[in-house]
């Protein structure tokens, strides 16, 4: 059995079908990407995939636990869905931290650590509200990596970043790879999808399709 299976899931709001009947299987140690058009339905499945979201049908299975039975979110996933929400008034290093405090797993130095990783000063005093797009979506890359999560779950990690961070990023999770982290992101830039990607399913007609 894969580490992360999806099984015959079907999806819907109020009549609106967004997946029927759909199967994924993710090993550990790759990076998967899901492409599909605006309103596909990507969120969605990440949503589905880490507990926020309840399919109607079928079920999600994490190394072999039922989620919403066994377990009610995955272990050690880094995630970033949408955008995320942040304390405004506070510094990013803050807002990490307060974070970090629900597992207390990592020190402010391990924060720092990560933020450095991708591109943010730890030390500066700036305030969220002060971030330019591209400094909160570093945020959210630092928030969803910061302990060393092996499930890393990426909905449009790339976004707003410039040319040099989205290189650095890359090889980033590149290097995540190579250490048996298991990746699956979305992508609207195909050089993403092709440079990072070991599979690629499109969402089409409510189902998965490998590309
Ligand atoms: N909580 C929700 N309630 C109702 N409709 C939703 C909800 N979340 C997503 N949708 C709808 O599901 C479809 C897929 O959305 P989404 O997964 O966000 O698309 P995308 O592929 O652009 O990420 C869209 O039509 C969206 O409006
Ligand atoms: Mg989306």
């Amino acid at each position: 059995m894969a580490f992360i299976e999806m099984k015959n899931v079907s999806k819907s709001f109020k009549g609106m079908i967004i997946f029927e009947d759909i199967n994924l299987s993710i090993d550990k140690g790759k990076i998967y990407g899901i492409i599909g058009h605006n309103g596909s339905g990507k969120s969605v499945l990440f949503k589905i995939l880490c507990g926020f979201s309840a399919p109607n049908k079928g079920e999600v299975q994490i190394d072999g636990k039922i989620l919403g039975r066994d377990i009610t979110f995955p272990d050690n996933f880094g995630v970033i869905i949408d955008r995320p929400g942040y304390i405004s008034n506070k510094t990013g290093l803050e807002n990490l931290r307060s974070l970090a405090l629900i597992q207390n797993k990592i020190s402010d130095n391990d924060i720092a650590t990560t933020m450095s990783l991708v591109g943010l000063q730890p030390n500066a005093e700036q305030k969220v509200k002060d971030y330019s797009l591209g400094m909160k979506q570093k945020l959210a890359i630092a928030q969803a990596i910061m302990e060393n999560q092996q499930v890393l779950v990426l909905d449009e990690p790339f976004n707003a970043l410039d040319n040099d961070s989205v290189q650095h990023i890359r090889e980033l999770l590149l290097q995540f790879k190579k250490e048996g982290r298991t990746i699956i992101l979305t992508s609207h830039n195909q050089d993403d999808i092709n440079l990072l990607c070991d599979k690629v399913y499109r969402i089409n007609n409510y189902n998965l399709e490998e590309v």
